[in-house]
């Protein structure tokens, strides 16, 4: 027997938004413009995603969320459905992650959960490349991560089928 630490996730933290470089500002800007038509009217936790591709386009997502609960869906995943199904040949260059909440404004980066975690850890694999993520609330610390993968360690994915 050994034992081994093999979870350990990287990140670059930032005070706040203005120690970033511009590109990443502007995406921050984005996925906070992306919340506006977010639908969480049960949670009132209000997520925007934002993703540069390699085209140099900027697509937005948005939680939307039901009155099944179970069928809400997460801004993360809304977004990737959204580049693939509108670029599916395009690469993610980075995503930025916001979320906003009135009753309890967000002072923490947001993180993905982990259903996104495992869809953002196979769209890395799909396109055969990393991309960051930078993750912000309303305010606050940024956190910025070179790959996906690093947020989901000992996953699951297409080498076990
Ligand atoms: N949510 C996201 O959009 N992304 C996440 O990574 C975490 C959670 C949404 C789902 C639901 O609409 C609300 O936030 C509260 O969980």
């Amino acid at each position: 027997m050994c034992r081994k630490k093999i979870i350990e996730v990287e990140v670059e933290e930032f005070l706040n938004i203005s120690e970033l470089n511009d590109q990443d500002v502007d995406l921050i800007q984005n996925a906070k413009n992306a919340i506006a038509l977010s639908y969480s009217p049960y949670s009132k936790f209000r997520v925007g995603a934002a993703a540069l591709l390699d085209n140099g386009k900027v697509l937005l997502g948005s939680n939307q969320e039901n009155a099944s609960y179970s069928l809400c869906m997460c801004a993360e995943r809304v977004l990737l459905g959204y580049i693939s199904s509108l670029y599916p040949q395009s690469k993610i260059i980075s995503m930025a992650i916001t979320a906003s909440n009135k009753e309890n404004p967000v002072k923490v980066p947001i993180s993905p959960c982990g259903a996104c975690r495992q869809v953002l850890s196979e769209k890395e694999d799909m396109q055969n490349q990393s991309f960051s993520l930078i993750l912000h609330g309303e305010t606050g610390k940024v956190y910025k991560l070179n790959s996906c993968k690093s947020l989901l360690p000992l996953s699951f994915d297409n080498s076990y089928l």
